[in-house]
């Protein structure tokens, strides 16, 4: 039995666990600074579960415990509001008229004229989520409710006991009673995961994060709920009981900071019209690079006496209006499903639309992805569709509106053979993508890699249009790039010439009784021009599968030079950095393959040479080691802890390879692994590959700057650059830090350890700013850069 002096203890240190893990979820949740790891934040919540489940009397409403599990409902309770949710009036001037409007209507109802100060108001997002009532009792939520029809809600404590961002205990006070109005909404990036889940679930994917957000919080089944990655801003009261009220909006947002509550940090206080109406622009122009949707903003008189004074109509108060933005959402007419053939041989059906005007741009066509996004859309060709263009994303047909059917709508149907070349089509086994299997013989794939490689950001060919290429390739000038190297002034005027014929037009110059020679001759000046790109824009623009800019740069700046990417087995490019085993196998396979090998010698015959060739990375020879490359050789069993055993044995590559299958027992593994290994060994070709493998790693070692290894201050490291640096180029900057060991990758995230932020930063500075990331300037950088180097100097 046990006695009272451990129940006591135990109801101390139970509540030390809901004090301590409350406040490492809001330094995790909601400050994006967590204190601890997971593992010991794991430890802290067994702890406290294991001393619950021992003593349930212990479990208390803002036990961390107490966000997961809960029963599965047949339906929500109703919860009558104790003070109204009611809303608010929507400016529908979306210019700054509504601003001007807005503080017009508020100075005449405060009496007040030309000769007093601007008024103050509180200025802040509206958020595209759904509105909920947190009813805190002594500090402790005990009740969360969605708005309903303002008077009732419903009882969602449950689920929104899930949103880690909301504290179960207030910090800091404990009102008798103290209701939190907010939004609970889901992000950007959560709402892409979830319908990637959705999809990969076979389930309906949401149509924008609002209706995800207001699915989740609706949601029956806790565990579900739990699941749907939610969040939460704060932004106004209901019922307070024992609370001194502050006296103005935006201290009451302070006072909500300091009970650990989340609040967006774009609000402002701003004096009159004008900055209301600056506010509004500054917002609209940063709407699209922020994590979630708004749509519009709010702004609320500043005092909470005048609030008071100005009080309410029909039930929308007199002191807050909603200044919207244009909808990132219209309804438009799906034409046609059209197919169109790219680089790869991928067949992509792209949605013809009646033009219409979202998300600030016009969109008349938006790729469907694949035959079965379209059935799980469930459009129809004739539908009215649903046109999304939220943030900086690509336009896209998000749903069918069925009501408006009229039974003239028809169904796609993927072709069977390719709609450019006749080759039949392919839809491989676990392939989301139908494939034309006409390969380099498709006009459309030739067409297609001859403008990526000719592009701005590969060879940069400039004058090389899409409409050019489209004419050399029909009428047989070029069929590979290397023929491009090879053309001549006749040629292309008489391209030009079958091009015109074929369209029926009859150029000005041709009227005139004289031929127009001098586009021709910049352009055999331009391909000659593109002669000698960097290395990384030659291997990009080759169209490698699953190469792009990054990865072009990540073979550039190790191996140094293209004869040496040629020659590298797929274990090697597995080992570079940001390169996964499909990566390196498309590359292996890309060079390996006789028309590739082809293709890249006419290249180089005819001229073409990258610039700036170097010995590989001094960093290299770290990354070869026997036990990495080992890894990625796929030996059954044979993990890095035992590659390493392996190899302190005093084996290298070209050892294990002669090693006889008998005496792989003796090396000191446990059986199945030397069976394992000794098996590999065996098989056809196995043993050749390792000693290839061998002999290419080491040449790459020796072909590296010796002595450098080692010298890697910035080892794990990563690093975002955003924006235009002073002095440093972006590939200037990315040697730099790479040369110390650093890593430079293109997204932010909590992993990374510093944003160097220059000129026009957009939204990777945005998140770094969000995430708590570390943001350095230029100089901030090269400071950076001099201290470590300075560090390695001293060792
Ligand atoms: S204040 C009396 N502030 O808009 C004012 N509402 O039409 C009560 N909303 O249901 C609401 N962002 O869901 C307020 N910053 C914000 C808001 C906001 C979004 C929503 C809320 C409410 C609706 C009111």
């Amino acid at each position: 039995m046990m006695d009272l002096f451990d129940q006591a203890d135990d109801a101390e240190r139970a509540a030390e666990l809901r004090d301590l893990l409350n406040r490492h979820a809001h330094a995790y949740y909601v400050l994006d600074a967590p204190q601890v790891s997971d593992a010991e934040y794991d430890r802290l919540f067994q702890e406290l579960d294991a001393l619950e489940r021992a003593n349930p009397a212990l479990r208390t409403p803002d036990s961390p415990t107490q966000r997961v599990g809960g029963r599965i409902l047949a339906q929500f309770q109703p919860v009558r509001h104790a003070v109204p949710m009611l809303s608010i009036r929507t400016e529908t001037d979306i210019s700054e008229g509504g601003a001007i409007a807005f503080d017009a209507r508020v100075r005449k109802e405060l009496e007040l004229d030309e000769t007093d100060p601007p008024v103050e108001y509180l200025a802040e997002l509206k958020f595209d989520g759904l509105a909920i009532n947190l009813r805190y009792e002594h500090g402790v939520l005990v009740r969360a409710a969605t708005r309903g029809d303002g008077e009732v809600g419903e009882d969602v404590t449950q689920n929104i006991r899930t949103i880690g961002q909301i504290p179960l205990r207030l910090a800091g006070l404990a009102p008798a009673v103290l209701e939190v109005r907010g939004e609970a909404y889901m992000r950007r990036d959560d709402f892409e995961k979830l319908n990637a889940a959705q999809v990969q679930l076979g389930e309906k994917t949401f149509v924008n994060p609002r209706n995800a957000a207001a699915g989740s919080v609706r949601q029956l089944d806790p565990a579900i709920a739990r699941r749907r990655p939610l969040s939460f801003f704060a932004y106004a009261l209901g019922e307070v009981q024992g609370w001194d009220l502050p006296a103005r909006q935006s201290e009451l947002l302070q006072a909500f900071s300091r009970m650990g509550l989340p609040l967006s940090q774009e609000y402002t206080v701003a004096h009159g019209a004008a900055e209301l109406a600056a506010f509004h622009r500054r917002i609209g122009e940063l709407r699209n690079q922020l994590p979630f949707d708004i749509d519009g903003v709010v702004y609320k008189v500043d005092r909470l006496d005048w609030q008071r004074q100005l009080g309410w109509v029909s039930r929308e108060p007199r002191w807050a209006v909603a200044h919207k933005y244009a909808p990132q959402e219209e309804i438009t007419r799906l034409v046609d499903i059209e197919i169109q053939v790219g680089r790869t041989g991928a067949l992509t059906p792209v949605a013809r639309l009646e033009p219409v005007f979202v998300g600030g741009a016009t969109v008349t066509n938006a790729s469907l992805h694949n035959e079965d996004m379209i059935a799980h859309k469930g459009v129809r060709i004739g539908d009215r569709v649903v046109v999304r263009r939220a943030g900086d994303v690509i336009p896209e047909v998000v749903t069918a509106v069925v009501d408006l059917r009229d039974g003239s709508e028809r169904d796609f149907v993927m072709p069977t053979v390719c709609p450019v070349c006749g080759s039949h089509v392919v839809r491989e086994a676990g392939e989301a993508v139908a494939r034309c299997t006409g390969g380099l013989a498709c006009r459309a794939q030739r067409v297609q890699a001859l403008i990526h490689f000719a592009g701005r950001r590969m060879m940069d060919i400039d004058g090389l249009g899409d409409r050019y290429i489209e004419s050399l390739v029909e009428f047989g000038y070029v069929s590979s790039p290397a023929d491009l190297y090879r053309l001549r002034l006749d040629d292309l005027l008489e391209m030009k010439r079958r091009a015109d014929e074929r369209d029926g037009v009859t150029p000005e110059t041709v009227l005139q009784g004289k031929i127009a020679t001098k586009w021709a001759e910049n352009l055999i000046d331009a391909i000659a021009d593109s002669k000698r790109p960097p290395l990384a824009r030659l291997i990009f623009a080759l169209g490698i599968r699953h190469v792009g800019e990054s990865t072009a740069k990540t073979l550039a700046d190790w191996l140094g030079a293209l004869e040496r990417i040629r020659q590298v087995p797929r274990e090697i490019f597995a080992a570079l950095p940001d390169i996964g085993e499909v990566v390196a196998e498309s590359l292996y396979d890309f060079f390996a393959e006789p028309n590739n090998e082809r293709v890249l010698d006419e290249l180089l015959l005819a001229g073409v040479a990258p610039e700036g060739e170097h010995a590989p990375s001094a960093q290299l020879p770290r990354l070869l080691t026997p036990v990495a490359l080992l890894g990625h050789l796929g030996i059954p069993r044979l993990t890095p802890l035992r590659a390493q055993q392996l190899i302190e044995q005093g084996l290298d590559l070209s050892g294990l390879a002669a090693l006889p299958g008998d005496e792989i027992q003796a090396r000191g593994l446990p059986a199945e692994v030397g069976t394992s290994l000794a098996d590999w060994l065996e098989k056809e070709g196995n043993r050749e590959r390792l000693k290839q493998l061998h002999v290419s790693a080491q040449a790459l070692i020796a072909a590296a700057p010796q002595g450098a290894v080692g010298y890697a201050p910035l080892a794990g490291k990563t690093f975002v650059l955003t924006g235009t640096l002073p002095t440093l180029s972006r590939d200037a900057a990315t040697a730099r830090i790479e040369s110390a060991g650093g890593k430079v990758t293109g997204s932010v995230s909590k992993k990374t350890d510093y944003v160097v932020a220059g000129e026009e930063a957009g939204s990777k500075l945005a998140k770094a700013l969000q995430l708590g990331v570390p943001v350095l300037d230029e100089a901030g950088l090269t400071a950076l850069l001099e201290a470590s180097a300075a560090e390695m100097d001293n060792r």
